[in-house]
Order: structure tokens, then sequence, then C-alpha cells
């Protein structure tokens, strides 16, 4: 069964939007609802294109000039790049053939990542690593420890292996070279997993921690998110030692433990340590989870794949209100709860504008896709190649390109900062009137606002309610240690903002330098030699955006060039079960994986400058 066959064009956009979302449950997109839409929108456009042409023909404005520097603009727009193997690979491609057809060492790395699902790596919130009287806690950590030592000898004889708070893994391959021009590549996963939801355990095809698989697939959680990544780290350093490689440039493996609930113990602790040994800006490049595998589009003929190169930022805001009391007999016309009702309606009727600038990694993967794809239509098409250049004026395309993006689900919020009333609380007894209600709203903040901007808008619409019930307001920010009081309490009560974490959105690793180059032609690389050797063109990789966060955060000042991928046919979120039930890994994509580090590793290596 080709999961290319029947793909039409908003569906290739919905799977290949950057979609590694972190929380636990994740609403899947309704692609035909979507499919719907589009094709309206797509006879609207057509129609409305076909006119604008022939109007443009008619009256000669298309001369030969400007076809001609469109031509060089467009081949400026997401270059293809070419394919870079190795020289150790051109003289000699035993190692890989080994790893894509060999029969046993399918096996063996298939039996070695059933071992590690088998270990619930589940990292408890609030729990300390460190903290002897929590040991319990973490015993499954323990396990999982003893057992990659036993899985890996070579590595762990060969390599230097720290461990950080306990269960962070900094695996460190000292570069031979003297010179202190070669900057380190870091490879990151993290060894935890999200727990099972207890109710829909019997939904699992096979008990969620069994680590079964069959000809095609491996169950489990963990089995994509995070542990095919860790073990296929492993298993090409392994392959790598075994084949006497001797790295350069020094490589590092960082593997966090608490990545599913924030990674304070974990990456932020491992990239302290790396900080503090190399400095700022110290790495060649970073490679993490994410991104959205490898797709087939234009009938299966083409290969994209979609590496993150930016993240949106986030922060929640708590937002209570304190009334008077008293007996639910004689009510106010509104009581605590109705007003913050009121409130919550109030911030949902006013949602973020969209925004694209030239700088957010959507346009990038957009222009991607409507330059290679053949079934674009032409207006959007040309829209797509414009809407970055709104200092010039772009005559409309690139709010057009926002509008056509807002009705795709799993795109509209590439493009706007998101606000999603997540919990409330409110009263405790039906006869007596609320006198305390919270909401938490989290927001992902868009590429062109920042969490300032975010807290500006809700403080705004927590003000409107404020006056019309005449209540007081003021705005807390804990991690500044700043009130700002806007109201002046009342005999009514008053609504308090509290501001928790804030992230500002992350700086996007260019597409246009060696380290890029050498990223993109590794990962066709593969696509071509291994993984689609039959295709007709040749693969195109679409840096794009992550819509939730990853461990990269705690690196950010690390490396200019982060990128997110676990190299992987397969959708992890819209069809691997990631975060939810009978999550699942392709078994040749855990090979095209190990693959894919092994010659990253090797490519990175040949590289002689910084
Ligand atoms: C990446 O490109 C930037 C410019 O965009 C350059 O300053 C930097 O040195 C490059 N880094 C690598 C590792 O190629
Ligand atoms: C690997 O090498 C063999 C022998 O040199 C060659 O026939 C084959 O095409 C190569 N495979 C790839 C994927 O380059
Ligand atoms: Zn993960």
């Amino acid at each position: 069964m080709s999961p290319a066959s029947n793909i039409s064009l908003p569906k290739d956009l919905e799977l290949q939007q950057s979609q590694f979302i972190n929380e636990k449950h994740v609403s899947q997109p309704n692609p035909r609802s979507n499919l719907r839409w589009f094709f309206s929108f797509l006879l609207t456009i057509g129609t409305f294109s076909l006119i604008m042409f022939t109007t443009v023909f008619r009256q000669g404005k298309f001369n030969v000039i400007t076809e001609v520097t469109e031509n060089a603009k467009l081949q400026q727009i997401c270059p293809l790049g070419s394919i870079i193997r190795p020289q150790a690979f051109l003289q000699d491609n035993s190692s890989l053939e080994h790893i894509f057809h060999d029969s046993e060492y399918r096996l063996d790395t298939t039996k070695k990542l059933s071992g590690a699902v088998k270990i619930p790596t589940v990292a408890k919130i609030g729990s300390n690593p460190s903290d002897e009287s929590e040991y319990e806690e973490w015993d499954n950590f323990v396990r999982f420890h003893r057992y990659l030592e036993a899985q890996f000898p070579e590595l762990y004889q060969t390599l230097q292996v720290e461990k950080l708070n306990r269960f962070g893994l900094l695996i460190t391959w000292k570069g031979t070279s003297s010179t202190d021009i070669l900057k380190p590549l870091l490879l990151m996963a993290h060894q935890d997993v999200v727990p099972i939801e207890p109710a829909t355990v019997d939904q699992w095809l096979y008990p969620p921690f069994s680590g079964e698989w069959d000809d095609q697939f491996l169950y489990g959680r963990g089995s994509s998110d995070c542990k095919s990544l860790v073990i296929g780290y492993f298993q090409a350093f392994t392959k790598l030692i075994q084949d006497g490689f001797k790295p350069q440039r020094t490589v590092i493996i960082a593997l966090g433990f608490d990545e599913e609930i924030g990674g304070s113990y974990g990456a932020v602790e491992l990239a302290n340590v790396v900080r503090h040994r190399y400095g700022p800006d110290s790495l060649f490049a970073v490679l993490d989870e994410g991104g959205s595998s490898i797709q087939l589009i234009n009938d299966g003929d083409l290969a994209v794949a979609l590496p993150s190169i930016g993240e949106k930022g986030g922060t929640n805001l708590d937002i209570e209100l304190t009334t008077p009391g008293g007996h639910s007999s004689i009510p106010p016309d509104h009581t605590n709860i109705g007003i913050v009702a009121d409130l919550i309606t109030v911030i949902e009727n006013d949602p973020f504008p969209g925004k694209l600038g030239p700088k957010n990694p959507t346009l990038n993967h957009l222009q991607c896709i409507a330059k290679y794809s053949t079934e674009f239509d032409e207006q959007l098409r040309s829209d797509i190649f414009n809407a970055g250049k709104i200092e010039d004026g772009d005559s409309g395309a690139n709010s057009r390109v926002i509008e056509y993006l807002s009705g795709i689900r799993s795109l509209k919020y590439n493009v706007r900062t998101t606000q999603a009333i997540d919990i409330i609380h409110g009263g405790v007894k039906s006869n007596a009137l609320p006198e305390y209600t919270k909401i938490t709203i989290n927001h992902r903040v868009g590429f062109e606002s920042t969490v300032e901007e975010t807290i500006e808008k809700i403080v705004k619409n927590v003000q409107t309610v404020a006056k019309k019930y005449q209540l007081g307001l003021s705005v807390v920010n804990e991690a500044e240690g700043a009130e700002q009081t806007i109201f002046e309490e009342t005999p009514n009560g008053k609504f308090q903002v509290l501001v928790g974490f804030s992230l500002k959105p992350s700086r996007v690793s260019p597409v246009d330098n060696d380290s890029f180059d050498i990223f993109r032609g590794t990962i066709k690389h593969i696509i071509k030699d291994y993984v689609y050797p039959d295709l007709p063109s040749e693969p195109v990789v679409a840096g794009n955006l992550n819509s939730g966060n990853t461990d990269t955060r705690h690196y950010m000042d690390l490396s200019e060039n982060i990128y997110r991928f676990k190299f992987s046919t397969l959708n992890g979120l819209v069809d691997g079960g990631t975060h939810g039930l009978n999550e699942k890994v392709k078994i040749d994509d855990l090979l095209g994986l190990i693959g894919f580090i092994y010659e990253y590793v090797r490519n990175v290596d040949e590289f002689e400058e910084y």
C-alpha cells in the first residue's frame, strides 16, 4: 500500500506541517473538511487567475524581460542543493549496504529497540532525581542505563560517558584534530516517555510496554518518541566504532530524561555543561527530534523531507477573579463564574491576527512545496513566492497567503499566536456564591510576535470586562517580581493576571550556509541511494516550523544551526501515534535513521572548516 498514491495537495500540506507537539493530547486535523474547503478555494482562485491572466495577456504586460528576472528569482528560492556522499562512502559503501540490507542487523536493531521500549521510563513531575528519598521514582531509569550499557559495550568502552543529575547522558567522542577550529557536532534525544492514559490501555494493539513487532512496525510507548532516536544514535555510533572511524571533530550525544515534563533536570543541566565546556555559539550544529518526516508528493514521484528550523514561543497566563461571596438565594445578576464566562467569550472572540514575516520558517516550507509541487494553483504559487516582500509592497500576496493558510487547521497557527483556555476552577458549593475563579490560558507565540504582545492583548480583554463590571485589575509577573495595578480594587472585587513561564520564539536556523548544505545533502543522499532510489526526481529538503517545543530551547545560544528532524517516512504525529494510542515506528525507518546518522557524522567530519 503506497501512502503516496492518493495524496492531494492540501493533504500534503497537512502532513508536511511540522507538528511535533509535546503535549499529551493532540487533536488530529480533519483533512477531509480541509480538502473540501481547499477545493472551493481552488475553484475561486482558479477562476480569478484565469480572468487575471487573460487580462494581463491582452494588455501585453508579460514581456520577456520580466519572465527572465522572474526565473532568476525563482532559482534562488529553495534551491535543491546537492546530494552529499562522504568520500568514505564513495570508496566503500559496504557499511551502508549492511545497515540497510542485512537481515541480522535488522533483527538485532529491532530487538535492541524492543528491549528499550520494555522499560517504562516515565519521568515524574516534581520529583528530583538526586533526592535520595525519591530514588524509587527513578528505578526505571536505572534499569534503562543498565540496559544501554549491556547492549552497547563498544560505545561505553570507547567514548566518554558522563551522567548529569544521575540520568542525563553526555557522551563525548573526542575529535583527533589538534586545532581549535572544528566546532563539535551535538546530537540530542531524550530517554523519557509520556505515560499511558489508563482508560485507553485495552485499546492498544499490544500492551504499550511490551515492545512487540511485526514485519513492518515496532509498537509501544516511546518506540517513536524518542527511543528510536536514542537507539538509532547508539547503533550508528557502534557501527562507526566497529568500522574504525575516528572523528577529527568532536561529536557529542546529549540525552535528557525529563523532556516531556520540561527538561529542567535533564536538558537544562546538559546544556549548562556543554555551554561551560565549549562556550556560546560553539557547536557546528545541533540535531534533535522533531520535524514531520519525509513525505511523498506529486503522485508519489517526489520525496520532501521536512526538518524544522525554528520553533514558536510560548507562555501560560493565569487569570483569577476574586469577588465577595454570599448566599446563593440572593445572587447578583452575574456571579463570579458568570463574569469569567463573559471574559472567556471576549478573549475567544478576539483571536490573534495572522502575520507572515519573511523569516517565518513556514514561508520557506511553502515556497519549497510551491516550487516543486506539480499540483499548485498558479496564483497561489506566485503569491507564495511574493509573500515575503512585505516592505516593497507585495500587492496583497502576503495577506492572500495568510488567508489561504488560515483555512487549514494545521497551518493556521503557523502564522499567529494561539490562545487555548485549558483549565478552569471555580465555586465550591451549590448554595454559596463563588468567590474565586481561575482560568489558565496556554499561548504559542507566533514568529512575528512577542510574549509581551501576547500578554498585552489578554490584559486588554480583561480590562474590557473589568470596566464593564467595575472590578479592579492588576498584572503580576512572578519571574520579574513585578506587579502593575491597572484599576484599583473595588467593592465588587478584582482580576489578577499572573504571567507564568515565558519563552520567546526561537531563532531560525539559516538554510543558506555550509552547515545546512551538509545536513540537506546527507538527507538527500540517504533518500536517493537507499530509501526511495527509484523516484524520478531528486529529493527536496524544506526547512519548516515546529509548532511545539523540544529540548532544543535549552540549547538555543549554543549554535545558530539547530535542526529538529527524526529521519522517518512515517509522520509520527499523524500516523505514528506519538503521545497517543498504538505508538509505533517503521522498522525500515529505524534503519534509515541509523544510516542517516552514520553518514551525517562522516559528512560533517569530512568538512574541514569551522
Ligand atoms: C552559517 O551561516 C552563517 C551565515 O548565515 C555563518 O555566519 C555561519 O558561520 C555559518 N555556520 C556554519 C556552521 O556553516
Ligand atoms: C554500492 O557499491 C556497489 C559496488 O561498488 C554498487 O554496485 C552499488 O550501486 C553501490 N550502492 C549505492 C547505493 O551506491
Ligand atoms: Zn520527544
